[in-house]
């Protein structure tokens, strides 16, 4: 197997307006092979758009890369110059944003918008053919009548169409690597469904990889091969989708386990954590889902957990595993 992306005790971070430090993203370490799906799960906070910004190199401007690397086909993306940034972005590495209208361009035509991206990255070819591929990957993501949607701008265009629009402006290059942050939350569950399969049946179609960032661990299961559980800027777990889901080993993945409404919990309230993702200001040494944590101990409050292997593919971060206890929940 080939590692197309991997992170390598990456950390980020924020500095304030007196320049002091805060750390968000801790020593995080994430393998994501060819061809394959890798989710990134985790409450709002837990710093799962950091991650994929970071990949991108769009961070916000109070954002500090602290340490570690990040390889891209075993090339540090941290050391490329703007230049070739500019060119991976869109040619090689795509993203799909959670909200449409930050990747679209509300005073052009959607069409229109597709074709350049495509001349963009391959200049030598001509506007018919360059409308022509437009065309294709427009039907491709199944937007009805897509001929006459060509010349439509985005706002004429519903969300889920919107959302469709740019998962076909994402992957019309090719990319080797595609990134989707929360593609479908700010969509209906019907749309959400049809956006989902849209993206399986391209993840089967094409040679690239995904990264899939969601806070719904349904459609990790139902995408994904591998997923990191991460809690407030750590991963906390690490592993096959199976391994994962047949016996998570962390309390906060069990949490979240819990948390998935199932036909049973129409009639009981759903489960929820007791307690938030702490903000970077409040984060402490030690394990960060300590506060939250109902078998927390001391040494959790004071080292943060090492890595241990639950099996070959399967990796956790936390005392109590690393003590001998197998969590079952
Ligand atoms: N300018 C900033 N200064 C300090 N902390 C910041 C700044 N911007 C974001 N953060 C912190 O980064 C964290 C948010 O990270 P991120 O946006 O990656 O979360 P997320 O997992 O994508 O959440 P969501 O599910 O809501 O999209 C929060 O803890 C927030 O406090
Ligand atoms: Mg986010």
């Amino acid at each position: 197997m080939t590692t197309i992306l991997e992170f390598k005790n990456y950390r980020m971070g924020f500095k304030d307006d007196e320049g002091k430090q805060y750390n968000l993203l801790d020593d995080l370490s994430i393998k994501l092979e060819e061809n394959k799906a890798l989710g990134i799960v985790g409450e709002s906070g837990c710093g799962k758009s950091m991650s994929s910004l970071s990949i991108m190199r769009l961070l916000p401007p109070a954002a500090v890369v602290q340490s570690g690397e990040i390889l891209f086909r075993g090339e540090d993306l941290l050391q490329k110059g703007d230049e070739e940034m500019e060119h991976i972005r869109g040619n090689e590495i795509s993203m799909i944003f959670q909200e449409p209208m930050t990747a679209l361009n509300p005073v052009m035509k959607i069409g229109k918008q597709i074709s350049e991206a495509v001349l963009l990255h391959n200049p030598k070819m001509s506007k018919k053919d360059a409308k022509k591929r437009a065309l294709e990957v427009l039907e491709r993501v199944s937007i009805p009548n897509a001929k006459d949607r060509y010349d439509h701008y985005p706002h004429e265009f519903s969300g889920g169409m919107r959302q469709r629009a740019m998962i076909a402006m994402a992957i019309v290059n090719h990319p080797a690597l595609l990134i989707a942050d929360e593609p479908t939350t700010a969509l209906d569950v019907t749309i959400q469904a049809q956006i989902l399969d849209i993206m399986k049946q391209l993840i089967k179609e094409s040679d690239g990889s995904l990264l899939m960032i969601t806070h719904n661990l349904g459609i990790i299961a139902d995408i994904c091969d591998e997923v990191v559980v991460m809690y407030a800027g750590q991963a906390v777990e690490r592993g096959t989708v199976k391994a994962i889901f047949d016996a998570p080993q962390h309390p906060y993945t069990c949490g979240l386990m819990k948390a998935i409404p199932t036909t049973k919990s129409e009639k009981e309230p759903l489960y929820t954590i007791p307690g938030t993702v702490p903000t970077v200001l409040q984060f402490k040494e030690g394990c960060r889902f300590v506060e939250r944590c109902e078998y927390a101990s001391e040494r959790c409050h004071e080292k943060r957990p090492p890595m241990c292997e639950v099996s070959a593919d399967h990796l956790v971060y936390c005392w109590k595993f690393a003590s001998g206890e197998e969590l079952s929940c």
